[in-house]
């Protein structure tokens, strides 16, 4: 029998996430190639033309799996009976800007759409923040969302963690399939700490240490890092526009994980309400390597944190506290 369509709010659909994100979702990367979908697409109302453009290009491209779109400058009409929310619309950082440039424009739209979520998602909605700051987008989504649950509201570092991916993949001339257990930890910005103490590659002789791998201590302590921290700004500075293509593939890869679950003895980075674990401060949106198993995620517990990574964890821990404090006063 035919599964039952899932209903997937994108705001900021009009925007150049959006437009490479919804004919993913359309086809089945988010969700799998035999689930139906409704696409929600919300804009603001300057948005309104060239939203339904792109509803008039989802028509036409014929997805099979693709059973209905709304396309609105409403928030509620938007939101209601979403099962999967993925929050895209703000405003991205322009060259030269950090994304505390973009704070106080943007956590203030995330306290607005949380009543209109909360109010009118379906129940269990799954939340996922791209728009930047995006964790504490999130948070602040959550705050001011206190009835949906903190364990269904996260935030994108899985684009962090697919970087890595592709850095190592580069360095050790090896498919990203075949790597696993990077690590993004902490805050969406040029604080998080990519660490791969934990990371394997598959070899023809088993799975080996992608340290032992790369036989340089010094790339993957420094220029590895600042690489994947500032990748973002990179992308920007080459095409005077932040990343897209990458950001939508890689929301689509967070929600399939979250929703189909991650494979046995491997795990991803997702942004989520920490529950202290690690020694973060409970009370932040950070992100973690997880397992995700039947629609839930899990971090992953007793990993060993040496001296040099304790102190890149507290740093970006610091960064995101600021940031709290920063949303809160932008919001008062
Ligand atoms: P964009 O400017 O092309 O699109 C943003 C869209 O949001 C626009 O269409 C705008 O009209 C819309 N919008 C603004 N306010 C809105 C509101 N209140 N409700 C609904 N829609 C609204 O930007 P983009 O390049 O698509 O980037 C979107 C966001 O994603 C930015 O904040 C960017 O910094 C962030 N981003 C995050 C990651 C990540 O990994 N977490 C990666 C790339 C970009
Ligand atoms: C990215 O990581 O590509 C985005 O978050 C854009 C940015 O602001 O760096």
């Amino acid at each position: 029998m035919a599964k039952e369509a899932v209903r997937v709010l994108v705001t900021g659909a009009a925007g150049q996430i959006g437009y490479a994100l919804v004919p993913m979702i359309a086809r089945g990367v988010m969700l799998g190639p035999d689930q139906p979908v409704i696409l929600h697409m919300l804009d603001i109302p300057p948005a309104a033309e060239a939203l339904n453009g792109v509803k008039m290009e989802l028509v036409d491209a014929a997805f099979p799996l693709l059973k209905g779109v709304v396309a609105t400058t409403d928030a509620v009409e938007a939101c209601t009976g979403v099962n999967i929310a993925v929050m895209v619309g703000g405003f991205p950082r322009k060259e030269g800007m950090e994304r505390k440039d973009v704070m106080s424009k943007n956590v203030s739209i995330y306290k607005s759409q949380a009543s209109a979520l909360e109010k009118h998602a379906a129940a269990n909605c799954k939340v996922l923040v791209v728009a930047n700051p995006a964790n504490t987008n999130a948070l602040i989504l959550k705050e001011f969302a206190p009835s949906i649950p903190e364990k269904n509201i996260t935030c994108l570092t899985r684009l962090d963690h697919n970087r890595a991916l592709g850095q190592i993949s580069e360095r050790l001339s090896v498919q990203v399939s075949d790597i696993k257990n990077v690590i993004i930890w902490g805050n969406h910005s040029s604080t998080q700490y990519p660490d791969v103490n934990h990371a394997t590659v598959k070899t023809p002789a088993g799975e080996k240490p992608v340290r032992g791998l790369v036989k340089d201590d010094t790339w993957l302590n420094a220029e590895f890092i600042t690489t994947v921290q500032q990748r973002g700004a990179a992308i920007i500075k080459a095409r005077k526009l932040s990343s897209a293509l990458s950001a939508a593939s890689s929301a689509c890869d967070h929600i399939r994980d979250w929703v189909l679950g991650t494979p046995e003895g491997t795990w991803v980075s997702m942004g989520v309400y920490s529950d202290g674990s690690y020694n973060v401060p409970a009370g932040l949106v950070y992100s973690f390597p997880v397992t995700c198993q039947n629609g839930e995620w899990k971090i992953v517990q007793g990993l060993s944190i040496d001296e040099f990574s304790r102190k890149k964890l507290e740093l970006t821990a610091d960064e995101l506290s600021e940031e709290k404090a920063l949303a809160y006063s932008c919001l008062s």
